[in-house]
């Protein structure tokens, strides 16, 4: 079921509520197997609540979750990982006193993956010279780096960033959208949930905006960021991301 235009990964009519509270309401959006869709949206907006139902931390309290026509809706996390679809974290989530390439063998867990491959995506990835060092003594753009690695050796048909650029230098950053630009897009499905525009404009196809745990708009970054409603959804948030 790798068709070309149909969706890799959806999400059909999700809500998800905690007691009366509505955090997600009636969402629904899909992402190619060659298209880079962003989830922005302001404080609040409902962000968080998507990725743990796209990644199966929850389950939704209405509407399906769909990952290259099966339907996944009840899986936890593993199951989904075995079915393709691969994440990273908003936070750094790496093992002190354990290298790079030991981090390597732990995302592929046994599986059948060639070493000859593992090294190559190091080197692709521009971390192949630190593969014996604790991950401890990398910088924090690196670590991120090296986590959007281990989401990639396994080959997934989707991957879900959170926040793929939080925390990171301006330096750092630039060298995250080259990598995705490089590496992800137009190669696999992809969901990036992201505060930062300037990402958003330069990795993404498309743009979904959440606001109060609804789809507002979506449409390519160009016409969604210039829009007078997604500017007016921003100026009302806080902290504006
Ligand atoms: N476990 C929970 N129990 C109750 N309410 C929750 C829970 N998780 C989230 N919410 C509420 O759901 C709404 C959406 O929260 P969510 O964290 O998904 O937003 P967000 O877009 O990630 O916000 P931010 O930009 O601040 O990270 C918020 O009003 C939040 O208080
Ligand atoms: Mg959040």
């Amino acid at each position: 079921m790798s068709g070309t235009s149909h969706p890799v990964f959806s999400v059909e009519g999700v809500s998800k509520s905690f007691g009366v509270f509505n955090a997600l309401t009636d969402v629904s959006l899909s992402v190619r197997h060659d298209e880079i869709r962003a989830i922005i949206g302001p404080n609040g907006a409902g962000k968080t609540t998507f990725v743990n139902i796209v990644s199966g931390v929850y389950r939704p309290s209405k509407g399906r979750v769909i990952l290259d026509g099966a339907d996944i809706t009840g899986l936890p996390p593993q199951k989904r990982a075995r079915l393709g679809l691969a994440r990273t974290f908003q936070i750094a989530s790496l093992f002190r006193g354990m290298t790079i390439a030991e981090h390597m063998e732990l995302a592929v867990r046994g599986r059948d993956t060639d070493r000859h491959e593992r090294t190559e995506l190091l080197d692709r990835m521009g971390l192949s010279a630190f593969a014996d060092r604790d991950v401890q003594t990398l910088s924090h753009g690196d670590q991120r780096i090296l986590e959007m690695a281990m989401a990639m050796v396994l080959k997934p048909k989707f991957l879900l960033l959170d926040e793929p650029t939080a925390g990171m230098s301006v330096a750092e950053t630039d060298r995250m959208i080259r990598l995705i630009g490089d590496r992800l897009r137009g190669k696999v499905g992809v969901i990036i949930v992201e505060h930062d525009m300037s990402v958003v404009t330069q990795t993404s196809d498309q743009v979904t905006v959440l606001a109060a745990g609804a789809v507002a708009t979506s449409g390519t970054p160009d016409i969604v960021l210039r829009d007078p409603l997604v500017k007016e959804l921003y100026l009302g948030s806080a902290a504006g991301h």
